[in-house]
Order: structure tokens, then C-alpha cells, then sequence
């Protein structure tokens, strides 16, 4: 593929996941100010916009078998939880920045329970699986299996996971 075409696919593709999530965000907003049919458009852009996303990851060919696509994100969280997370930490703690530095660290320790989390689906990938997984409404924590009392990551309690069936 033509590098220029290559770069500006990237592009859409990064342009459109994020206006995606903005706009989930925007929708979780409306909502909580009651304004409902505002909170349906958002989402439903929202996900056209992911549609254009995925399109153009289809294009990039950055979707393989499920072993490697399992290997890639294995990889990708290690990178990010050990080399991205660990460097804006560092930043924020200079900048004396409590709050970001407290978000990002949590971040990292759920990157390192994603990581995990790929790491044992690799090894039982051919195993049918039945689990239920909670997810912190506020860190993005994940449990596999149990609902805990309280997020390991960051202490909020029970009645703030998602269940994912
Ligand atoms: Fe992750
Ligand atoms: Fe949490």
C-alpha cells in the first residue's frame, strides 16, 4: 500500500476512535442532565464513527487470526502499563500533579491485569470458556469471574462494576 494512503488511514482511524469515545462520554453527560434523545444521538454517532474506524483498520490489515491479535494486544499492554504509563506517572509526579498521577497509575495497574487476563486466554485459547467478568466503573479494573467487595485498584465498592456475561 501507498505510504501516504497508509498514514492518512491511520489518521481516520485514530480520529475516529477518539470522536467515538468523546462522544459515548458526551452521551454519558447528556444522559445524566436527562436530556435522553441528545444521549441516543451521541451514541448512535458514536458508533458510525467507530464504523469508520474500523473500516480503515480492516484496510491497515491490523486484524490477523485471534492467536496473533491475542499476541498483539498481550504486547500492547505491556508496552503500556511498563513504558507509556510508567513515563506520564514520572511526569506527573514532577509536576506535582496528585490527581493525574493517581489516574494514571491506576491505569497502569489495570493495563498489567489486561496483560494477564490475554496471557491465560492464550494459553486455554481453544478451551470454551464460560465467565463472567466485572468491570470498575472508575478505573476500568477487570475481575474475572468474582464480584469483589471492593475495586482492588481503587476502592470503589461493588454496586460500581459492570457485569459482562
Ligand atoms: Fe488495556
Ligand atoms: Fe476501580
Amino acid at each position: 500500500m501507498d505510504k501516504k494512503i497508509k498514514d492518512v488511514l491511520y489518521q481516520a482511524y485514530v480520529g475516529e476512535s477518539k470522536a467515538a469515545l468523546r462522544l459515548k462520554v458526551y452521551a454519558d453527560k447528556a444522559e445524566q442532565e436527562e436530556y435522553l434523545p441528545i444521549a441516543k444521538l451521541f451514541r448512535v454517532i458514536a458508533r458510525s464513527e467507530e464504523i469508520h474506524g474500523e473500516r480503515c483498520l480492516r484496510m491497515l490489515k491490523e486484524i490477523k487470526s485471534t492467536e496473533e491479535n491475542l499476541q498483539a494486544s498481550f504486547e500492547s499492554e505491556v508496552q503500556v502499563a511498563g513504558v507509556a504509563y510508567e513515563k506520564f506517572i514520572k511526569l506527573a509526579t514532577e509536576a506535582k500533579d496528585e490527581t493525574a498521577s493517581s489516574i494514571f497509575s491506576q491505569s497502569r495497574d489495570v493495563e498489567d491485569g489486561h496483560a494477564k487476563l490475554y496471557k491465560e486466554a492464550m494459553a486455554h485459547l481453544m478451551e470454551e470458556r464460560e465467565t463472567t467478568y466485572y468491570v470498575c466503573k472508575v478505573c476500568g479494573y477487570v475481575s474475572d469471574g468474582v464480584l469483589p467487595d471492593e475495586c482492588p485498584v481503587c476502592g470503589a465498592k461493588k454496586e460500581e462494576f459492570f457485569k459482562f456475561e
